[in-house]
C-alpha cells in the first residue's frame, strides 16, 4: 500500500511510523512534513501546504496512492475530504460539513444539547454586552470559547469575573464575532479518540495530555506538553458509559443529518470527581500528543483500521486489538512556547534517546545540514513500559540524551496518576 499522509507534527510523524512498521504499507508520502519524516526509512516528504486542496490531490491522483489520511483539522474544514470524494480517492478524516464539529464549537454545542449528549451548560452570544450581563449574572469561575479555530487560543478558562470580562473584550476584538459562555468543570481530562466509518464507532485507548506549560498543571494552556496512555481514570465502566452516551447518539445525530463522518471523532471530556462525564469538546482529528501516546499500543495494524474507515467497513476489523503495557510521551519545547521562542537550534542525541528504548517524535524539526528546531513543541519522546512507572522511567531516560539551546519539557509528565494508584 501507498499512503499520503497530510501534516507536519509529531501526530504525522507518528501515524506514519505506525503505517510503516506494517509490511503491508510499502510507502508512505507525507505533505509538508518534518525533519522526522524526511528520516524515516520508507517516507518521503513533499513541499505542499496542508490547505493546498488541490495540490494534494493532484499529488494523491499522481502518486495512486491507496488511502489519504489528513491529521490537521484545518484541510478537514477547508474541505479536502470533500474535494478528495470528487475523484473516488479513499480518505481517512471527515467532509467539510463533519469537520464543523471542531470548527465551530456553537455548531458541536447544539449537536450535543440535540443528541442528549452530556456537556457544560452554556449560551451562545454575538453580542458583547450581552455575554457581559450573562458572565455577570452567572459569576466566575465561568469559560468563555471564540467559535472558529483557534489554534488552542479561543478558550479562557476565567477565575475572576475581571478575566471573564476582558476575555470577552478581546476575543471580539482579535476578529471572532461568536461566542460561548460555558460552566466552569472541575475534575479529570480525558481524550478519547474514536474511530468511525459512519456507521460503526469505536473508541481507542482512552488517553490524557497535559495542557498547561508548568509543572503541576500550571500556566498557560499549550497544545499538550505530554500525554499518556491508557489512562486507569477512564475505567471499563466510564468507557462503556462513553461508547453509550456520547459516542454512539453522536453518530446517530450525524447520520440523521447526513453528514459524511469516516475518520476520528475525538471527544475531549471531563470526568469530574464523583465519576460523572461531560464533553468538554469535540475534534475531528487524532490528538497531538495522545496519539504519540496511543499508537504504539495499537496491535491491529492501523492502515487496515483506517481504510475500514475510509471503505464503511469498520465493523469487520473489530475488537481493535491492543498490546499491554503503558505509553507515556513527553513532549521537548523551544523554550518561551506558547509565546516567543526561537528557531534554528541543532538537535543532538536523538540516537542516543532511541538506544535507551524510547521513539522519538519530530514535530517542529527540520532537516537540512543539521537536524534544527522549526518550531514551539519540538519532539515528543515515547516510551512503552509494562506499567506506567517503567514507561515513565525509559522516557526520562531518554529525554536526558537529547539537547538544544532552550529546550524546555516538564518533569512530571503522568504526574496525576499517583493519584489514582494511592
Ligand atoms: P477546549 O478547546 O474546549 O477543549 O478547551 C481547552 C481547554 O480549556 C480544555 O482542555 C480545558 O482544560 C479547558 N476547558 C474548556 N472548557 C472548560 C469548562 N467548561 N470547564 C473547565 N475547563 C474547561
Ligand atoms: N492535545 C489536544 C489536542 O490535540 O487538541
Amino acid at each position: 500500500m501507498k499512503i499520503l499522509v497530510v501534516g507536519n507534527g509529531g501526530r504525522e510523524h507518528a501515524i506514519a511510523w505506525k503505517l510503516l512498521q506494517s509490511s503491508q504499507v510499502k510507502q508512505v508520502l507525507c505533505t509538508p512534513g518534518n525533519g522526522g519524516t524526511a528520516n524515516l526509512t520508507g517516507c518521503q516528504n513533499y513541499p505542499l501546504k496542508v490547505e493546498d486542496l488541490a495540490g494534494i490531490t493532484e499529488l494523491a491522483r499522481k502518486e495512486k496512492v491507496d488511502l489519504v489520511v489528513v491529521g490537521p483539522e484545518m484541510p478537514l474544514s477547508l474541505g479536502l475530504t470533500d474535494h478528495l470524494h470528487q475523484f473516488n480517492i479513499p480518505i481517512f478524516g471527515p467532509t467539510q460539513a463533519g469537520a464543523q464539529i471542531e470548527a465551530s464549537k456553537a455548531w458541536a454545542k447544539q449537536l450535543m444539547v440535540e443528541a442528549g449528549v452530556p456537556t457544560a451548560a452554556s449560551e451562545v452570544f454575538k453580542n458583547p454586552e450581552k455575554a457581559k450581563k450573562y458572565i455577570t449574572q452567572q459569576g466566575a469561575p465561568i469559560v468563555i470559547k471564540a467559535d472558529g479555530l483557534a489554534a488552542g487560543k479561543g478558550v479562557i478558562v476565567a477565575m475572576t469575573l475581571e478575566e471573564a470580562l476582558e476575555a470577552v473584550d478581546s476575543l471580539f476584538a482579535s476578529g471572532f464575532d461568536t461566542l460561548i459562555v460555558e460552566e466552569f468543570l472541575t475534575g479529570q481530562e480525558v481524550s478519547v479518540l474514536a474511530l468511525t466509518d459512519g456507521k460503526t464507532i469505536r473508541p481507542l485507548l482512552p488517553a490524557q495530555d497535559h495542557k498547561q506549560v508548568g509543572e503541576g498543571d500550571t500556566g498557560a494552556n499549550t497544545g499538550g506538553m505530554g500525554a499518556y496512555a491508557p489512562t486507569p481514570i477512564a475505567t471499563a465502566e466510564i468507557m462503556a458509559q462513553v461508547q453509550r452516551s456520547v459516542l454512539e447518539p453522536t453518530l446517530k445525530i450525524l447520520q440523521q443529518r447526513n453528514i459524511d463522518y469516516r475518520g476520528v471523532l475525538y471527544a475531549g471530556l471531563m470526568i469530574s470527581p464523583i465519576g460523572e462525564l461531560k464533553v468538554l469538546e469535540f475534534n475531528c482529528r487524532f490528538g497531538d500528543p495522545e496519539t504519540q501516546a496511543v499508537l504504539p499500543l495499537l496491535e491491529t495494524p492501523l492502515e487496515d483500521l483506517m481504510l475500514a474507515c475510509a471503505q464503511q467497513t469498520l465493523a469487520d476489523c473489530l475488537p481493535i486489538q491492543w498490546k499491554s503495557g503503558s505509553a507515556v510521551c513527553v513532549v521537548l519545547a523551544a523554550g518561551g512556547y506558547p509565546g516567543k521562542y526561537e528557531k534554528g537550534n541543532e538537535i543532538t542525541g536523538i540516537a542516543d534517546a532511541s538506544a535507551k528504548g524510547a521513539v522519538v517524535f519530530h514535530a517542529g524539526t527540520q532537516q537540512g545540514e543539521t537536524l534544527v528546531t522549526d518550531g514551539g513543541r519540538v519532539l515528543g519522546v515515547t516510551a512503552v513500559g509494562e506499567d506506567f512507572e517503567s514507561a515513565i522511567a525509559i522516557v526520562y531516560d531518554a529525554v536526558n540524551c537529547i539537547h538544544f539551546t532552550n529546550l524546555y519539557y516538564r518533569r512530571d509528565i503522568g504526574h496525576r496518576l499517583k493519584a489514582v494508584n494511592n
